[in-house]
């Protein structure tokens, strides 16, 4: 196996000269096996990782080494790789059990209790069998055959930190893998125990399910092993076609995938993805069917609007202008749709540039996404609409400049106009100029604001100072 980075002869000496056994484990060899773009190395050693660690540093000119006494770990940086180095153990390894691990194994005892066997390979760092890949569980097959499996029984694995569950359906999703049929239904068994794990540890998990190339492969995968609803129920509850007087709707669930499949083609935006995901969130509740009219859901993009601002809290996703991001997108989301289904003003245009600001090329892609229509016609007809929604909104923007309005007059210069203290009429005027602009009555420019703003001035019976 091809070692490169300079740590590897380091510690290989270093074995050789204090007698210890040393390997490079987990997520780096699977990467260097499928030469994918590694990023932190794990070491393990028989014995202790805080004084390998410290040992090594040393070596390397006194680097400053991390040490996390209760998990028995130590790491430091060294030529742009994060190092982290930990003594082999009998019981299960992760950094974010709470209880602290200090039990030596061997390095199949390490191996086991690691979460995939494609994670649990080794490769030696010791002279005599020096660049030895260490595989007892048969990862590297599984890595070629591209099959997400436990060492153990996965009932052993799992309970030993079902976050695993979730990293099962991330790998799948991000190497495109099969989760192997006992391991899957070991994850349909135990999904419940998902609940004692912290949100903020299970969003890790989402969000790189989100930013795989395909994000649709894991979402199905949490939706068929019921991991889903443990966590993230309004997502699941979009799912299924209900029928009255024989009229159906569509499933929202599978819709949602496939608009989330779609912007991902195109951006690798994390909340752009989300705000696909959540674009419908709310059609369950807003459900009703209409006799003669048939399913609607009314206000589904405000609904939702608002209930992404709940399910962010609950999740630990940021509380910040991501959030308002896709709160923003997920209330506008149909406005290009319906600016494109009518003749396109002008005005309308204006509007929708002004409500969207900067967003305004995700609030596109986002809405010709949604359109996954079956029938290829409609299709057809809808984005050659929205060709021209796009050809629009260049021009208007050229002409108007509308994305970062700022108001051409100013609150204190009415004020000063009209000799006014604050109050309402200052907003009644900037708020008449705005609307003005939007309609297109005045062009978005001082001196004809200026005009207007006297007109409204007159219509509100206040008099310029001194007339
Ligand atoms: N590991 C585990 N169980 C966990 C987390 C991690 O067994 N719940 C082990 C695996 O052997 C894994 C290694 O610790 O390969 C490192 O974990 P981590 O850095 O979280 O993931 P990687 O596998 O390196 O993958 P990525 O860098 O893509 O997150």
């Amino acid at each position: 196996m091809q070692l490169t980075h300079p740590i590897f002869k380091i510690l290989s000496g270093i074995a050789a000269e204090k007698g210890l056994e040393i390997y490079v484990i987990g997520g780096y060899v699977r990467d260097l096996i499928l030469r994918r773009p590694s990023k932190d190395i794990d070491i393990v050693v028989l014995g202790s990782g805080i004084e390998l660690a410290e040992t090594a540093a040393k070596q390397l000119g006194d680097l400053t080494v991390s040490v996390f006494k209760n998990f028995g770990t130590a790491m430091f940086r060294y030529k742009g790789v994060e190092i982290e180095f930990v003594g082999a153990r009998k019981e299960s390894y992760h950094l974010d059990s709470r209880k602290p691990i200090v039990e030596e194994g061997t390095i199949d005892d390490d191996q086991k209790r690691r979460d995939f066997t494609i994670n649990a390979l080794a490769i030696s760092l010791n002279q005599e069998n020096y660049g030895t890949l260490v595989d007892p569980f048969g990862g590297l097959q599984d890595l070629e055959d591209g099959i997400l499996k436990t060492p153990l029984d996965p009932i052993i694995t799992f309970s030993d930190d079902p976050l695993r569950m979730m990293r099962a359906v991330r790998f799948a999703s991000q190497l495109n893998f099969t989760i192997e049929p006992v391991t899957f239904e070991s994850i349909i068994a135990n999904r419940d125990r998902l609940k004692i794990v912290s949100k903020e540890r299970i969003m890790d998990e989402f969000n790189k399910i989100m930013a795989s190339p395909k994000p649709s492969v894991g979402l199905k995968l949490l939706e068929q092993s019921g991991l889903l609803r443990v966590f993230f129920p309004e997502l699941s509850a979009l799912k299924g076609v209900e029928h009255v007087d024989g009229i159906g709707h569509k499933d929202n669930f599978y819709h949602t995938l496939t608009v989330v499949d779609s912007v991902s083609r195109v951006s690798d935006n994390l909340w752009l993805r989300w705000a696909a995901l959540l674009h419908d969130i709310a059609k369950p509740v807003t459900k009703k069917f209409i006799p003669g009219q048939g399913w609607t859901f009314y206000g589904h993009n405000h609904v939702g609007e608002r209930m992404v601002g709940r399910l962010f809290n609950r999740l630990k996703l940021p509380q910040n202008e991501k959030m308002k991001y896709v709160q923003k997108l997920v209330g506008l989301h149909m406005r290009p749709i319906v600016l494109s289904e009518d003749i396109v003003t002008d005005s309308a245009v204006r509007r929708l540039l002004f409500d969207a600001g900067d967003d305004i090329d995700d609030l596109m892609t986002l809405a010709e996404a949604d359109i996954t229509s079956k029938n290829e016609e409609k299709v057809r007809r809808f984005l050659a609409n929205f060709q021209i929604v796009r050809q629009k909104l260049k021009e208007v923007e050229e002409k108007d400049a509308i994305r970062n309005f700022q108001p051409p007059i100013s609150g204190e210069e009415i004020m000063e106009t009209f000799q006014l203290p604050p109050c309402k009429a200052i907003g009644d005027i900037k708020n008449a100029i705005k609307e003005a602009i939007l309609d297109g009555i005045i062009g978005n420019n001082p001196t004809e604001a200026r005009e207007y703003m006297f007109q409204v001035a007159t219509e509100l019976g206040i008099q310029k100072e001194g007339e």
